[in-house]
């Protein structure tokens, strides 16, 4: 079945185009297009990202990027449009689609114009974004899946984006022509899914496809928020989460120790490392690193003589490099050990790990290691872990957890959808 993907929950305009069969034992997709317009560039200059520049950006670039991925597909799939396909039948719905669209009216206009230039696609499911994320981003995404799914008679469903992260791992290679090779082991159910994202830091005991409960959460901030939050302290550009892992890597690379930099010693604590359940916390690791940027930037201007503000001193790079590397060592040493306690608690045969944050190189090699590692957990584990281009925002994700879902919930045209910016996975109890 083809299936198009529409992601806008936060700064990514994401399409995706795949091909997927299989039961939930055994799913399979192949990546017949991926478009992606990252906002990112303008939402910098307001340190993260501005909900209804979102939402205007999103209505901008959604028609164009359909148009650029149906292009794509067609490379891959020659078969793609309908040759005969009736637009004066769909133009019964245009004023219905008027109305979804009503609070978009210039995603209206370019909708209109593309759909009377392109032939129908041969697209059996439109899977769309609806929650959790930015309620007014969520909105464009399902509006156009649901005037497309109108317009075209193509059944639609709704889709959580934190499943969308959990089941990034089943693509096993982003790559169009390659990824008919690279075919991913069957899941081994207990699975544990840490989901470390912007927005999200969690532990999932995910029993099967669809069957999730939360075992811990973040009592304050995300990990990725953390990241970018060090990183403004360190004076360096949102999402300061690449910037701070590169300065990281580059400390390691040179054998860098912040804990004996005289004399201030760089540490900072393992929040709730030893709290004996699997919640997270994250913002007094923030608080931390304050202070100690402060001190390290009072101690800089001492030994320089220098009279300026605080605000003013920008720290030498090896200090920012070894801020760097304290701060992601303490919290990969968090994020282990409470995923290793739930992994033993619940005797998961695989760790899934999804967000954004797992694009960290540190991070993901720290948890990959842990495939052979059985003086720590016994018994072997399969760990899983999205491909980079997959760890951050992506529709292909939405694909994908849209056809799990697809195959025990109906898809319907045109269905009832409402932007959930809280959306939950299971219901928010700790195990
Ligand atoms: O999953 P995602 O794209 O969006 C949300 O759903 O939140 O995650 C974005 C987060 C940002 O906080 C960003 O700084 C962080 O992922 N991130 C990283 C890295 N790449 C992205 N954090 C640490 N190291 C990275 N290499
Ligand atoms: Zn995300």
């Amino acid at each position: 079945m083809k299936i198009l993907a529409i992601e806008t929950s936060c700064d990514e305009t994401a399409l995706a185009l795949l091909e997927a069969s299989g039961d939930k034992e055994k799913p399979k997709f192949k990546l017949r297009g991926n478009v992606l317009y990252s906002q990112v560039e303008k939402h910098k200059k307001f340190g993260g990202v501005y909900p209804s520049l979102a939402k205007r950006e999103h209505a901008e670039n959604l028609v164009p990027l359909l148009e650029k991925l149906l292009k794509e597909a067609e490379q891959n799939d020659t078969n793609l449009f309908f040759e005969n396909s009736d637009e004066k039948n769909s133009e019964q719905y245009l004023i219905e689609i008027k109305k979804i669209l009503e609070r978009e009216p210039n995603l209206f206009e370019k909708f209109l114009e593309f759909v009377k230039k392109v032939k129908k696609p041969k697209i059996d499911l439109i899977a769309v974004t609806s929650g959790p994320g930015l309620e007014p981003a969520l909105w464009v995404g399902i509006n156009f899946a649901k005037a497309l799914s109108l317009f075209w008679q193509i059944p639609t469903i709704p889709t959580n984006h934190m499943e969308g992260h959990i089941a990034s791992v089943l693509m096993n290679s982003a790559d169009v022509e390659e990824n008919d090779k690279d075919e991913i082991d069957q899941i081994i159910f207990p699975a544990i899914a840490l989901l470390i994202s912007g927005g999200h830091t969690e532990l999932i005991l995910v029993e099967n496809w669809g069957k999730y409960k939360l075992i811990g959460k973040t009592n304050d901030d995300a990990i990725g928020e953390a990241y970018d939050k060090v990183a403004r302290l360190l004076n360096l550009e949102y999402p300061g989460g690449p910037k701070i892992s590169a300065l990281a890597d580059i400390a390691r690379a040179e054998k860098l120790q912040p804990n004996t930099n005289e004399p201030i010693s760089i540490t900072l604590p393992r929040p709730m490392i030893s709290s004996g359940d699997f919640n997270f916390s994250f913002s007094g690791i923030k608080t931390a690193s304050l202070y100690l940027v402060q001190k390290l930037k009072k101690n800089q201007n001492d030994v320089s003589k220098k009279t300026i503000s605080e605000q003013e001193v920008e720290l030498e790079e090896k200090t920012k490099k070894m801020v760097a590397l304290e701060f992601e060592t303490a919290v990969t040493e968090v994020l282990f050990k409470k995923t290793i306690g739930a992994i033993k608690k619940h005797k998961a045969e695989t760790l899934i790990i999804g967000g954004g944050v797992i694009a960290n190189r540190h991070i993901r090699e720290t948890f990959k290691k842990l495939e052979n590692q059985t003086d720590i957990l016994n018994e072997k584990i399969q760990v899983l872990i999205p491909e980079i281009n997959l760890t951050t925002d992506n529709a292909v994700m939405i694909g994908i957890a849209g056809y799990l879902k697809s195959l025990s919930k109906e898809a319907q045209i045109n269905p009832e959808i409402k932007a959930d910016g809280n959306l939950k996975l299971s219901e928010d109890k700790i195990l």
